[in-house]
């Protein structure tokens, strides 16, 4: 049996509903959006068989069953990152087990550094396409053809119909909406002002450290992917304010009302 398999098998053992529709991945400081879940269980990342463990402060680290908005979902409170010392396979491990218990949907969240000087702190941006600059692949190595082809095609990784989705209901609740490219970054330190200025010629309207491996691992298992990008501070070289992972974090927090209220219109939407 895979490691996978494993994880799922254990996963429906001790779950009593584990058959997920929308699988959930909330970034730093915007965990607290599953208090609004109903039947709620939650799985520490540690009594999961082969789960990586998330090291970082502010990434709590379980995975959390329920129902919310009518629908059945499993969301990552906490995700692991590439900077933390977790190769690419292990860092989408989780992904790979929401998928496997039948999420076909997948909403991921981050915190992000914003090159677009329109935006500002707390203001949220759908993802329409990455820049993986990790300088990695979670794709790397033996395809396992039972979740994808060798080299899928990712040119619409970020479903457009379920963007289409998202404008209409940040429309309907009045929430500005920015959308734009997000760079993925290896990290752990935040760009020189240099790179951020290369990022943004390159095309890139926020830059952070996640998503892009977890998006390509997804795509290529086929699911329908959501990216959005709260925006924690202005990146670097575009004020005079110090990076302080704090501060990205408390900017992250003060947005989830925002980030949740537009998550759960979307959850009734787009399980269906
Ligand atoms: N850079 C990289 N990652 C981040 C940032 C940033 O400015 N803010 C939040 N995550």
């Amino acid at each position: 049996m895979s490691p996978w398999e494993r994880a799922r098998d254990e996963l429906r053992h001790r779950v009593p509903r584990a058959v997920p529709k929308v699988g959930l991945v909330l970034g730093s400081g915007l965990g607290d959006v599953v208090e609004r879940f109903e039947a709620r269980v939650d799985v520490p990342y540690g009594e999961i068989p082969h789960f990586p463990a998330s090291t970082v402060e502010g990434h709590a680290g379980q995975l959390v069953f329920g129902r919310w908005s009518g629908q059945d979902v499993v969301a990552m409170r906490g995700r692991v990152h590439l900077y933390e010392g977790y190769s690419a396979s292990e860092v989408v491990f989780p992904i790979r087990v929401m998928l496997a218990l039948g999420a076909k949907v997948l909403i991921v969240t981050n915190a992000a550094g914003g090159i677009d000087p329109h935006f500002a702190t707390g203001d949220l941006m759908l993802i329409s396409d990455h820049l993986n600059l990790t300088g990695t692949n979670p794709l790397v190595g033996p395809n396992d053809p039972a979740w994808g082809p060798r080299f899928p095609d990712v040119t619409h990784a970020y479903d457009p119909k379920l963007r289409e989705i998202a404008r209409a209901a940040s429309k309907a609740l009045k929430l500005p909406l920015h959308e734009g490219v997000y760079a993925g970054l290896l990290g752990p330190s935040y760009e020189t002002p240099a790179e951020i200025r290369m990022l943004r010629t390159m095309g890139a309207a926020a830059v952070g450290m996640s998503t892009v491996l977890e998006v390509i691992a997804a795509a290529h298992a086929g699911a329908r992917i959501l990216g959005i990008s709260c925006i924690s501070n202005p990146a670097a070289g575009l004020t005079d304010a110090p990076l302080d992972h704090e501060e990205v974090q408390e900017a992250a927090y003060a947005a989830r009302e925002h980030l949740g209220a537009l998550v759960e219109a979307l959850v009734s939407q787009v399980g269906e």
